[in-house]
């Protein structure tokens, strides 16, 4: 998904989130309570466009707090039916979270006794957005990019096993950077599994929200949750997704990017000073490497090019995806592979999907589809052709060429 759509949707729900708390304030419940409910419609809109977006808990429970606090309104100003009026006492700026955004109507938190349970509540939900659980995704499952394997290997893998060999030490920071789709998360994912360590993953979306806090605090909390974990003995990878979240819009700086850029220096510097042993890596990953800047990259060591996949990885895509399909004898793997260039991993997924549908629909509309004995015909190469014409590659040549420019001066291996 697009972080920076979603971002956008989010800032114009803070922005009328925090007018409505303004206005709130004021005892100008009417217009309040409009700014309230474009807050809610934008948080729903955000919530129906990124069905997966992490955060899309928080903004849920943000949009029913939102939801209260009108009704509260709506019953205090008779509105509502009394018996429907929920418990008043609810102050909307304690859901801000720390001091993002308080707008000037901090002066009744401390009259709500429901307050400080609200902050609490937006503290913890950082915390439950850092995954610590190891995910299910092995490393013969990430397919191609042996280059990459590799070089995670070298350099979380081996420096485990054999400290007392990598006498200048060995990188701390890994960058995997390039097109969406191809990987990147994937393959973090995989490392976390193929290491016997702990993993915490979260996206620096996240750490950014605003709906979570100070974000510098929150790459603290993250940092100070690793370092507890290295009394294990056991190699500890944080992994941030979407790393350039963290640094902003180059030149507007909108939400402290500059302090949680510090913060994460500060930490990621930490890692590399104390005690040469210390198993701690962080993993970034970023379809856009260009927006960071010199000092972000010198943290890290190794910075590694995750491409769209070869023809040899094209044609296992397409193996793995067609495999539990019904293909017609002109379908060929090595005509897929062709016929794909310029598709990454994802599209290749979706390619394969879409070709289903298609197959599924023809059944569906024959009226058959109900019959338990109908089955859908197999599917053809023309198939394929008809879905990639009208489905083009989702990373444009020119996308491709800033990549391979960027790897030319900044790729390290
Ligand atoms: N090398 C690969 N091997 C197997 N599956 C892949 C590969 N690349 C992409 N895929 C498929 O595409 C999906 C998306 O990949 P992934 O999320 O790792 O991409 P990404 O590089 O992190 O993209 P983004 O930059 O958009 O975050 C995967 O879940 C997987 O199904
Ligand atoms: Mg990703």
């Amino acid at each position: 998904m697009s972080v920076v759509a979603a971002k956008e949707l989010e800032d114009d729900a803070k922005k009328y989130a925090s007018e409505a708390i303004r206005l709130d304030s004021q005892g100008a419940h009417g217009m309040a309570i409009q700014m309230y409910q474009k807050a809610i419609s934008t948080l729903v809109k955000l919530v129906h466009l990124y069905p997966d977006y992490r955060l899309n808990r928080q903004y849920t429970e943000r949009a029913m707090a939102y939801q209260e606090r009108v009704k509260a309104i709506q019953a205090a100003h008779g509105l509502l039916p009394q018996d429907q009026a929920p418990e008043t006492d609810w102050t909307p700026q304690a859901t801000q979270g720390g001091s993002a955004g308080g707008n000037g109507a901090t002066s009744s938190t401390a009259n709500s006794p429901k307050g400080p349970q609200v902050v609490q509540q937006l503290k913890a939900s950082f915390n439950e957005l850092v995954i610590t659980e190891k995910p299910d995704v092995k490393w013969d499952d990430v397919i191609g990019l042996e280059d990459c394997k590799m070089a995670i290997r070298e350099s979380i893998v081996f420096p485990f096993l054999r400290p007392d060999l990598f006498k200048l030490g060995w990188p701390r920071g890994i960058l995997l950077y390039g097109p969406p789709g191809c990987g990147k998360t994937m393959i973090a994912a995989a490392t976390a599994a193929e290491i016997d360590g702990y993993f915490i993953s979260v996206d620096a979306a996240s750490i950014m929200s605003k709906w979570l806090g100070e974000g510098e605090k929150n790459v603290a909390k993250l940092f100070n949750n690793a370092r507890k974990m290295l009394a294990d003995n056991k190699p500890v990878i944080v992994f941030v997704d979407e790393i350039d979240s963290l640094l902003g819009t180059r030149g507007q700086e909108v939400g402290g990017e500059v302090r949680v850029r510090d913060q994460f220096l500060k930490e990621t510097d930490g890692i590399n000073d104390k005690g040469k042993n210390l198993h701690m890596y962080v993993i970034g990953a970023t379809n856009k490497p260009w927006t960071l800047d010199p000092p972000f990259l010198r943290r890290f060591g190794k910075r590694i090019h995750i491409p769209l996949p070869d023809n040899e990885a094209r044609m296992a895509q397409f193996r793995l995806y067609t495999a539990p399909l019904t293909l017609a004898d002109d379908v060929e793997l090595t005509t897929l592979a062709k016929l794909s260039e310029g598709y990454s991993g994802s599209d290749i997924k979706d390619i394969c999907q879409s070709v289903q549908l298609r197959v599924v629909r023809e059944l569906f509309k024959s009226g058959n589809a109900l019959d338990k004995d109908s089955t859908t015909r197999p599917i053809t190469l023309a198939d394929f052709k008809e879905i990639m014409r009208t489905r083009k590659p989702s990373v444009s040549p020119d996308m491709i060429r800033a990549y391979t420019q960027w790897t030319n001066t900044y790729s390290a291996l």
